[in-house]
């Protein structure tokens, strides 16, 4: 059966559930054993608070998906400029992009990401960037299915 699925900019009255969500996503990368993802106090109202700055922006987006009318995943989007010695002016990142357990692979995670790719067209951005834990291969194999290849190697040595 077809699922009732809809991907709608994020809302002020959203923050709650949308903080719940972040809380969980921090939960997924601290379970996959790399980086130190552990939090220092105040982080839920200092990303409270980051998140707000997305919503109703320009050169920010925070979009929901929600199934069934409830919020069951993410997506954060932003305009980055590179440094002015190049002729790109401006590229895409995609900061965030979660959805819960239960509703996965139902096409949540692709709609986010093609609100936040609609929104980039709008903006005229002609690059995307997102960045995945090497460990993330869930994560990997979705940024793949969508079309983005690995461009940068990132590499960390734990001291
Ligand atoms: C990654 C994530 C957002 C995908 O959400 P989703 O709603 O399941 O995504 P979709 O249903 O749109 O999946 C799109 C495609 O991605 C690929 N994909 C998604 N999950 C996958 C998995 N577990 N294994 C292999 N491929 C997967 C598939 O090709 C899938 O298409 P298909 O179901 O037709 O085969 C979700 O799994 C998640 O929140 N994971 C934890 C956080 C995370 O990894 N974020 C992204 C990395 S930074």
């Amino acid at each position: 059966m077809a699922v009732d699925l809809r991907v709608r900019p994020a809302r002020p009255e959203d923050l709650p559930q949308l903080v719940r969500l972040w809380r969980e996503l921090i939960g997924f990368d601290e379970a996959l054993g790399g980086q130190d993802f552990r939090l220092a106090a105040g982080a839920p109202e200092q990303w409270e608070r980051h998140l707000r700055a997305h919503i109703g922006k320009r050169s920010r987006a925070a979009h929901v998906a929600e199934v069934e009318g409830k919020p069951v995943g993410f997506l954060l989007a932003s305009l980055e400029q590179p440094p002015g010695i190049f002729m790109e002016r401006k590229f895409g990142h995609i900061s965030a992009v979660y959805v819960q357990e239960a509703s996965r692979r139902k096409g949540a995670g692709g709609a986010l990401v093609a609100a936040a790719l609609g929104w980039f067209g709008d903006k005229r951005v002609g690059r995307v960037r997102v960045a995945s834990d090497a460990r993330n291969g869930l994560g990997v194999e979705f940024w793949k299915k969508l079309g983005f290849q690995t461009t940068v190697l990132t590499m960390d040595k734990l001291l």
